[in-house]
């Protein structure tokens, strides 16, 4: 209980997830005993609020009763429920500011209970992504993305793709591990196209 406790208080976006994959790994009685206990244990503060950690959505709710992963049909249905969520940039302009991406990709602050209200929240990539060569700390849990831009190109297709995983992952993987970040409005449009640039230009240390 006690090494769990430490990692919901750092983990701002897998708070639901994990409560539920603990508890329904064990079986009905103890996912109820343990969502209990969460109820009971932890208090809302600031940006962390309870909601975010006993509420889910209809797409985390499908995952977390299917720890071992959805049927393919089922999966289908949630991609596309979630794609349907995406909100593509109203100016059609994809491309903000890499160095200000840079930033928001190495930030990992945002929603926990020691944040401010209405602080700026960061994208936190680097916990999951390699992405540039002089990053050398980084997680594993995503793919390397460090040449992105370099090996996919910037064509319509692929910039509409990036945008969208950027924008609801669960979109092209239904039970994906990586935030939601424009759905759940973790990051705002600007802060979007600014992380765009940063895996699609030339000059970001991404394509270096
Ligand atoms: C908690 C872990 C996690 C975090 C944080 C995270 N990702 Fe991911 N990301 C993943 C995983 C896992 C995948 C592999 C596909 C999947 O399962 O969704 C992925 C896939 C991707 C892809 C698709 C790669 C491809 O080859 O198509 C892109 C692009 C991406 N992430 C960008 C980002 C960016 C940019 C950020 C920060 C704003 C970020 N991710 C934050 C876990 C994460």
């Amino acid at each position: 209980m006690k090494k769990l406790r430490l990692h919901l208080c750092f983990s701002t976006y897998m708070l639901a997830s994990l409560v539920s994959a603990t508890a329904l790994a064990a079986g009905p009685d103890y996912a109820k005993a343990a969502l209990d206990m969460m109820k009971a244990d932890f208090k809302a503060k600031g940006p962390a609020t309870m909601e975010r950690m006993v509420q889910q959505d209809e797409a985390q709710a499908q995952c977390s009763a299917n720890p071992q992963g959805l049927k393919p049909k089922l999966a289908q249905k949630l991609e596309q429920s979630q794609l349907s969520t995406i909100k593509y940039p109203a100016d059609g302009q994809y491309m903000g500011d890499w160095k200000n991406g840079e930033k928001i990709a190495q930030n990992g602050r945002g929603m926990q209970s020691s944040d401010a209200m209405g602080s700026v929240n960061g994208g936190n990539c680097y916990a999951c992504h390699q992405m540039s060569k002089t990053e050398i700390s980084f997680g594993n849990i995503g793919p390397s993305l460090y040449q992105y831009g370099k090996l996919r190109g910037s064509s319509p297709e692929i910039l509409k793709y990036t945008w969208g995983k950027l924008y609801n992952s669960q979109a092209f993987t239904a039970c994906s591990k990586m935030p939601r970040f424009g759905h759940n409005g973790v990051l705002s449009e600007a802060q979007l196209k600014d992380i765009m640039a940063l895996l699609m230009d030339g000059e970001s240390p991404v394509n270096k």
